[in-house]
């Protein structure tokens, strides 16, 4: 089968790669945004005209489900762009804040997110729902996208804003965007034995996985 993965940029390759692995059998059809990307700062409909014609093709190019690899794409459009394609599939990614409050044992956790993924109401609501106890700390991460896109990544800004979240006891740090997927070695060891690091992929490939099954 053929499964279209998106993203604004290299944060869906990460996902792409991740897929790969667990369904070596399916055609994987990655499509990015180079013109436009970085998502994280753009509004909803900026963002929708963008994508649109993106998911058209993918669907043009014989893909039965879309993998919306970016958390700033599907906690700001999903519900729209489900209706918008309606004979498609689209799975998303979104901050694990759910995972995040069911781990915490300090009672704070950090959301590494883009802006705009911070601003949505999806993910207020994820707060509101999942996590109305829990202190939900979110760093400046606004050009850490840019930064990973063009491979020129600040490694002492990270370490800051990583010391910052553990001093303030959080020990659960949520990857709220898949261009942090490539660094979440660094993340990793910045927060051993302090924090656990949540990103989505292994979750996705299972949700995937029963997609695929439904459309057999
Ligand atoms: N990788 C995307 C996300 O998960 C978007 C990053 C961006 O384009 O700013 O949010």
């Amino acid at each position: 089968m053929k499964i279209g993965v998106f993203d604004s940029g290299v944060g869906g390759l990460s996902v792409a790669q991740a897929i790969e692995k667990a369904l070596p059998e399916n055609e994987i059809i990655f499509r990015d945004d180079r013109l436009h990307v970085p998502y994280g700062s753009r509004q909803p409909d900026e963002i929708f005209g963008f994508v649109v014609p993106i998911f058209e093709n993918l669907i043009g190019a014989g893909c039965s489900v879309i993998v919306v690899a970016c958390n700033t794409v599907t906690t700001t459009l999903i519900d729209r762009l489900r209706l918008h394609f309606a004979d498609t599939p689209l799975i998303g990614v979104e901050p694990m804040v759910k995972s995040a409050a069911e781990r915490t044992k300090s009672g704070v956790v950090a959301v590494y997110a883009t802006s705009t993924t911070l601003a949505s109401p999806r993910y207020k609501w994820l707060k509101e729902n999942y996590a109305p106890d829990i202190k939900v700390l979110e760093p400046d991460c606004n050009d850490w996208s840019s930064m990973i896109e063009s491979n020129k990544i600040d490694h002492e800004k990270i370490s800051a804003r990583t010391s910052e979240v553990l001093d303030q006891g959080a020990d659960v740090i949520v990857l709220g965007c898949t261009h942090y997927h490539w660094i979440e070695t660094e993340i990793k060891e910045l927060a051993a034995g302090k924090a656990t690091v949540l990103q989505p992929e292994a979750a996705l490939v299972e949700q995937l996985k029963q997609v695929l099954q439904q459309l057999d």
